[in-house]
């Protein structure tokens, strides 16, 4: 699956927490918007994050880091889009890039009451033929069976 620059930027001195370091919720946030960016590109109307899985921060993110997020669509279910989310970073002092914190983010597709409903419902007809296969497979088998039967 295409992996996707979904947004980029760099760490300044008001990212910082008290110890000097970067704040993994500013991190998060910075990586949900990424997800929600994809999600975006894929289906109209709206998506909620339901689900933050795998988080692993691998390296510490430091001032001044120019900061890269990419995304690549990991599977979509019958309600749900899983978005792999990959948090690099270039070195001021090395300009190496490499990758420092990753994630799985889940969203769900939901109607203007707040409501799920299908992803194929509101997928976007400009689609990739893969992603549409992606939903259209994913629609037939619900990854979770507890709530199966609301459908
Ligand atoms: C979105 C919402 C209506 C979904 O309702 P719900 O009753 O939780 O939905 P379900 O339990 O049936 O699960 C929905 C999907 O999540 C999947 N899911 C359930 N448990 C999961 C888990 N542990 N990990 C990943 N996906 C999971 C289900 O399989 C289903 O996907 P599928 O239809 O593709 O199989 C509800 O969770 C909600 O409103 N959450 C708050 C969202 C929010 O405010 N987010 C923050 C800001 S956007």
């Amino acid at each position: 699956m295409e992996k996707i620059l979904a947004l980029r930027g760099r760490v300044y001195p008001t990212d910082l927490n008290h110890m000097g370091g970067v704040f993994g919720g500013w991190i998060m946030g910075k990586m949900d918007k990424s997800a929600s960016i994809t999600v975006e590109g894929l289906v109209i109307g709206q998506a909620a994050t339901v689900f933050v899985t795998d988080l692993h921060f691998k390296e510490p993110v430091k001032n001044g880091d120019i900061f890269t997020i990419y995304t690549t669509v990991d599977s979509i279910g019958r309600t749900s889009i899983r978005i792999h989310v990959d948090f690099h970073v270039r070195r001021r002092d090395t300009n190496c890039e490499c990758s420092v914190v990753d994630a799985i983010f889940t969203f769900v597709t939901v109607d203007e009451a707040h409501n799920k409903i299908p992803v194929l419902d509101v997928l976007r007809h400009d689609v990739e033929q893969e992603i549409r296969a992606m939903a259209q497979e994913g629609a037939k088998n619900p990854r979770y069976a507890k709530n199966s039967e609301k459908y």
